[in-house]
Order: structure tokens, then sequence, then C-alpha cells
């Protein structure tokens, strides 16, 4: 099956090709020709998600999917949640993001947190939802350089290793990512 994947994150392409079964064929936005900045107005990772798909089905016709993700930190009654991406201002900027996180969990014992992520699948125009959530800790200082986002200072549970000193397989054993993909997969195989 063919599936254009509504994103412009290089890294969400990525870990989601090192995770999909070789039949399904995974076309970026750029690869289908559309260069287009598709919005996050909403509140939710939900209608973020719904909204992306549906804006690039709309466009082409094609199924597709698209995801949102938002780091979630309890002490911070869930912030950044669905602003992640935006937390320190539109420029988007992942070292701005993750120096206005520590600053506000600076003195906070409780550093739990967890990566939420939501798919939205269209095919053929009707709209399955997938979820994916890691749950970890956010540390004091950045560690690592892979990945990108905050993966420089979350630990997934059961790892010393931050998301940005691991490889994306090992990555793989943990990430919100991987599990939601991994539930696309199963219910597109199932059709
Ligand atoms: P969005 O889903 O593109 O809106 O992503 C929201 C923000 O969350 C991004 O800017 C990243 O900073 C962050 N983010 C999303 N997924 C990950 C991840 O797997 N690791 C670290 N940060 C992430």
């Amino acid at each position: 099956m063919k599936l254009i994947f509504a994103t412009n994150n290089q890294h969400k392409v990525d870990e989601i090709r090192s995770v999909i079964d070789k039949n399904l064929e995974l076309i970026t936005l750029q690869e289908a020709g559309i260069d287009i900045d598709i919005p996050e107005p909403y509140d939710t990772l939900k209608e973020n998600a719904s909204g992306k798909s549906r804006t690039i089905f709309d466009m082409t016709g094609i199924n597709c999917f698209s995801e949102d993700t938002g780091l979630e930190v309890d002490s911070l009654d869930g912030e950044p949640g669905v602003k992640s991406a935006r937390y320190a201002g539109d420029d988007r900027s992942f070292n701005a993001n993750i120096e206005k996180l520590l600053s506000k969990l600076s003195g906070k014992t409780d550093r739990s947190a967890r990566f939420r992520t939501v798919i939205s699948l269209l095919i053929d125009g009707r709209e399955t939802l997938f979820e994916g959530i890691c749950e970890g800790r956010v540390i004091e200082e950045k560690r690592g350089e892979q990945g990108f986002g905050y993966d420089p200072v979350f630990t997934p549970a059961g790892a010393d290793k931050t998301f940005a000193e691991m490889t994306m397989q090992e990555k793989n054993q943990f990430s919100h990512r991987k599990k939601a993909v991994e539930k696309l997969v199963a219910f597109l195989n199932s059709l």
C-alpha cells in the first residue's frame, strides 16, 4: 500500500521508515511534491493530527497519515504538551525549548514526564486514530547528540541513557512513535 506521511520532519520520517513493513510504501510530502507547512492550531494532539492528515487527503486524494507528538511533564500540569514545538516561540528552536523546560523545572523534584504520539490515518477519507506513549523523566542537563527535539533531556523508564544517547534502534525499544506506528501497521495488515 502507498501512503503519504504528512510531515516535513525528516527525523520522524527516518524513525517511522525504520519500523514499517516493506510492503508499505511511505511517501513524504517532499517526494509528493507538496511544499506546505501545515498549521497545528488546535489544543489537542488529536485535532492537530486530524487537521494535518485531512489537509493532505483533500489536496491529493491519496491515503495518508499524520502524527502529532507532545511531551507532557507532570509537575508542569502537562506542559509543554500540544505546544511542544513552539514552547519557547514561533521559531521552533529545539535548544530554546529545552532551555525553557529546564528552567521551569529548576528546583522541582518530580521530573516525571511522557511523550505521547497521536496518529491520524485516512483511508478512502475515513479516519482511524492510534496512540503511543513512552513514560520517563526529564533530566537536569542535556546529554547526547542523536535524535531531535527534547531527546537530549528525556530518559525513558527502564533506561539510563537519554534518547539522544541512543541509536534509532535503541530509541525504538521505548519510543512513543514506534508504539503508535506498530498499531497503525497492525491495522493496515488487518484490512
Ligand atoms: P510535532 O509533533 O511536530 O508538533 O512535534 C512537537 C515537538 O515535540 C517537536 O518540535 C519536538 O521538539 C518534540 N518531539 C516530537 N517527537 C519527539 C521525539 O521523539 N523526541 C523528542 N522530541 C520530540
